[in-house]
């Protein structure tokens, strides 16, 4: 006997599409099931003028298949240079959806990120002023600090000062991985929201290192322990307004994630609506998937949700899903839950 479940069409609030072949390759693959993303700028150089977003859009456009509706949202990658009006313009005229804060050397190609919070403060309160959002990679990157340890210390360090700081900044905290995010989201209003991801719905951090590395889990920020993951599910499923899909998906060949010294992130553009779709089944939560997927992610930056639907249906054999996205560039390999799903888009 065969179930299904028809939303409205769902959007990605936190995507990585590279550039060029890798582009071309993975596009598809979120434009089949996906209205709308935000696209991550973490180009090498990184997209960090209003210039440089209108190029970069205008090659995704370029590389949809011909007969596929997929709308990018772009986004400006913040650096201590950023120049407010080039910024305040690009946001005016609807080229840019949001500004991405990348701490230096959080993570992939983020060496232009911001070391100094001081030198961004005037762009922020702009952006507060223009109701621009600003979407945080939240974890600090000082030698010191535990790398399991980087998200619950930027709250307190950097992201409540900033908010403190800068009254009417809406701020998105990316990729949450903890309790601490879950629970910071909580506690703050309207402002402030907050994506989780669809592998840190399924994955905890002995998925990672039990019984051999698996490079293919690795992803910034890592995956924490049981508890955390569990706070995640429960926040995802809870329908709550504040809490959306990012998928974060982050493709990158599989020479450079079997390495060793391998990049990070996962890449779940293929398979993620099966994936939520078994994760919100399991948790008794199927009515919540569409708040979580479809809902509150355009609800949070004021656009209409999607007048398009898409169908889930759940088969008695489990779904076969491509290990490895093929591109120019070389393999990618997709996202492997560890256990059969049977749901598939339809
Ligand atoms: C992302 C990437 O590869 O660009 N990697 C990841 O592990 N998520 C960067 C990021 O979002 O941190
Ligand atoms: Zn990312």
């Amino acid at each position: 006997m065969s179930q299904s479940l028809t939303l409205r069409r769902p959007d990605d609030w936190h995507l990585h599409l590279r550039d060029g072949a890798m582009l071309q390759a993975v596009l598809p693959e979120t434009a089949r099931d996906f209205a709308r993303a935000i696209i991550m700028p973490n180009l090498v150089p990184p997209v960090v003028t209003a210039a440089q977003v209108t190029a970069y859009r205008d090659r995704i456009l370029a590389a949809l298949p011909q007969g596929m509706d997929f709308k990018p949202l772009m986004t400006l990658y913040l650096t201590e240079d950023t120049d407010a009006d080039d910024l305040a313009a690009a946001h005016a005229s609807d080229l840019i959806t949001s500004v991405k804060l990348y701490p230096a050397g959080a993570t992939t190609n983020s060496a232009s990120g911001v070391a100094n919070f001081d030198k961004v403060r005037g762009v922020l309160e702009r952006m507060a002023e223009i109701g621009c959002p600003l979407c945080v990679h939240g974890e600090v990157t000082d030698a010191d600090i535990d790398i399991f340890d980087r998200e619950a210390v930027f709250i307190d360090r950097v992201l409540d000062p900033i908010r403190r700081a800068t009254p009417g900044l809406r701020v998105v905290m990316e990729h949450i991985t903890t309790r601490d995010g879950v629970d910071y989201v909580l506690a703050g209003g309207d402002d402030l929201g907050a994506t989780i991801t669809t592998h840190h719905l399924i994955i905890n951090r002995n998925h990672i290192l039990v019984g051999g590395i698996k490079p293919h889990y690795y992803c910034l920020p890592v995956a924490k322990r049981e508890e955390h993951r569990l706070a995640l599910r429960a926040a995802a499923t809870s329908g709550r307004s504040r809490f959306f899909l990012g998928t974060d998906s982050a493709p990158h060949t599989d020479p450079n994630k079997e390495s060793a010294c391998g990049c990070a992130g996962c890449f779940t553009a293929t398979n993620t609506m099966p994936l939520l779709a078994h994760v919100f089944e399991e948790d008794g939560a199927l009515d919540q998937l569409e708040a979580f997927a479809s809902l509150n992610g355009p609800a949070f930056y004021g656009l209409s949700a999607n007048d398009t639907q898409i169908t889930l249906t759940k088969s008695a054999n489990p779904t076969v899903f491509p290990s490895k996205i093929d591109t120019d560039d070389g393999p990618v390999t997709l996202f492997d839950p560890g256990y059969p799903v049977h749901w598939s888009v339809t």
